[in-house]
């Protein structure tokens, strides 16, 4: 059964496994909330094999995460979760969103790494959330924080050992049955910014963003020095 179609994923409620969900990764990518799309053969399969490997990584690294086990090349069963109405957004250096709003040119090292909250609702273009404004919703941010910072760490470890720079993330969290918090969603370079340490080209979703170059050898190279390094 279909509970939620997202843009490039969709969740299905399993019949027989109780508390999990699969969700389906599509042969698709958007940008600017969803005002551009492409069908890119086989980016499906290459961000949910990449996510498998970063959330079992996590996983070991003791990150609470809904990754359960991969079902086939493009699918992975998850737990089932409330998800935080929130995109978390880790940035060890600049780019994107934060050169466009602010004076920091790109590029500019951010450190520390800060860990910021926008509203996941595309009808009100995700705006930018101070703290005070997640804890009116309801949402204690610090754990989260926390919870993003330690993320940050092993994520930079990982793509520093297959030689790329973790420029920002985005991820998102959900909470089951008993308040406890779960890392959910994907990381993948859908979501994240990889720029490869010696050039500083990028291997990730901007390519598609804009017009750079082709999203699938730059994925597929991402996942094949995960798998060599790490499988
Ligand atoms: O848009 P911005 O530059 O703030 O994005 C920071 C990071 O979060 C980037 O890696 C981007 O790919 C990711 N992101 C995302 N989904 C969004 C917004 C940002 O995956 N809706």
């Amino acid at each position: 059964m279909l509970l939620v179609k997202g843009k490039v994923k969709s969740v299905y409620k399993p019949g027989n496994e109780p508390k999990s969900v699969f969700i389906e990764y599509h042969d698709k990518i958007t940008a600017g909330n969803g005002e551009k799309e492409d069908y890119p053969v086989g980016k499906g399969s290459l961000c949910c094999q990449i996510s498998s490997i970063l959330f079992d990584k996590l996983e070991e690294f003791g990150i609470k995460t809904h990754y359960i086990r991969q079902i086939g090349p493009n699918k992975m069963l998850c737990k089932e979760l409330d998800i935080l109405p929130l995109e978390v957004i880790v940035r060890n250096r600049a780019a994107g969103s934060i050169v466009k709003t602010t004076t920091i040119q790109e590029g500019q090292p951010i450190i520390p790494a800060i860990v910021e909250f926008f509203l996941k609702d595309d009808s009100k273009q995700d705006p930018l959330l101070t703290r005070d404004r997640v804890k009116l919703m309801g949402i204690d941010p610090m754990p989260l924080v926390e919870q993003a910072s330690n993320i940050n760490e092993y994520l930079l470890n990982i793509f520093n050992l297959i030689g790329f720079d973790l420029i920002d993330f985005k991820i998102e969290f959900g909470v089951d049955a008993h308040g406890e918090l779960y890392l959910a969603d994907e990381i993948s370079p859908d979501s994240m910014r990889l720029w490869d340490k010696n050039t500083q080209s990028k291997y990730d979703k901007d390519l598609f963003r804009n017009d750079e170059g082709d999203i699938v050898p730059a994925y597929r190279t991402i996942l094949s020095k995960l798998q060599s390094t790490f499988i």
